[in-house]
């Protein structure tokens, strides 16, 4: 495939206004990177779940700037179409100028073309700053995995009137700030909907239901090499398949056609 079909930022934008859906497949490595590009997912997500599917960890908390950068670079040789997106981990941008400094790693020693951190309104000076540098963020609300031993836990986040009200304020601010592109995950299908609705930027789902501009998994889950229990919103597309490529086909195709997620994978 030419290097003019590259997914970018405004490829993205167009999908949402088109009101075409977005798939989005974490990878890790650049033999899988091969795969979910081969079959026409949109974006590419380096994500610091690394730390839980590739390193045995029990968080993502561990995860560091160098072990990000070193499969960034590997994902990015396996792509040709996708756009590349990296984490920033665990305190790499607990300042907005180290945020700077690690985003800016991800871009160039990673090849990364959008960076993606997690926080609400806190967040929107790195964000404002990391834009002004010509560095495209996607931000992510709802369950944020690095605060998992604040918020005691995964757990579902938007339940609450007040909670509610305040993820939407924060989507606004961020979007306002410059970003690029939002993860919600863990959020009510009816909230993540509205959310959707407010922004003009792409919205992406994990458990946040079908109203979304587009869904992500990590590819572990939606392949069923995951151990032990996996989250409700999770689909084993190898159930239904006879090989990697055509489960990561099928996915691509049901996020497509709005088939995933259903009500089974979504929460209210
Ligand atoms: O790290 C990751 O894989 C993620 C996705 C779950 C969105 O952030």
């Amino acid at each position: 495939m030419s290097d003019k079909k590259r997914v970018t930022v405004s490829t993205l934008m167009e999908m949402k206004r088109g009101q075409q859906k977005i798939s989005m497949l974490t990878a890790y490595d650049f033999s899988f990177a091969q795969q979910v590009d081969g079959v026409g997912t949109d974006v590419v997500l380096v994500g610091d779940s690394l730390g839980m599917v590739i390193q045995g960890k029990e968080t993502t908390i561990p995860v560091t700037m160098d072990e990000m950068v070193y499969h960034t670079q590997a994902v990015g040789r396996g792509l040709k179409r996708a756009l590349l997106l990296a984490d920033l981990p665990f305190m790499s941008y607990a300042t907005p100028d180290e945020g700077l400094r690690n985003a800016g790693r991800l871009m160039k020693e990673g090849g990364a073309q959008m960076v993606k951190l997690e926080g609400g309104a806190d967040q929107v000076g790195t964000v404002e700053l990391l834009v002004s540098r010509n560095i495209p963020v996607c931000a992510h609300l709802g369950l944020q995995p690095q605060s998992v031993h604040r918020l005691g836990g995964y757990k579902v986040q938007g339940r609450e009137k007040e909670t509610a009200q305040q993820m939407i304020a924060d989507a606004v601010a961020l979007e306002q700030a410059g970003a690029s592109m939002l993860v919600l995950e863990c959020v009510p299908s009816m909230l993540a909907a509205e959310i959707t609705a407010a922004l003009q930027i792409p919205v992406i789902g994990i458990g946040a239901g079908v109203g979304c501009d587009g869904q992500v998994l990590v590819l572990y889950d939606m392949l069923g090499i995951t151990g032990g229990q996996v989250p409700r919103f999770v689909k084993n597309f190898m159930e239904e398949s006879g090989s990697v490529a055509e489960a990561l086909s099928a996915y691509v195709s049901a996020v497509q056609q709005k088939q995933f997620p259903t009500e089974a994978e979504s929460f209210s």
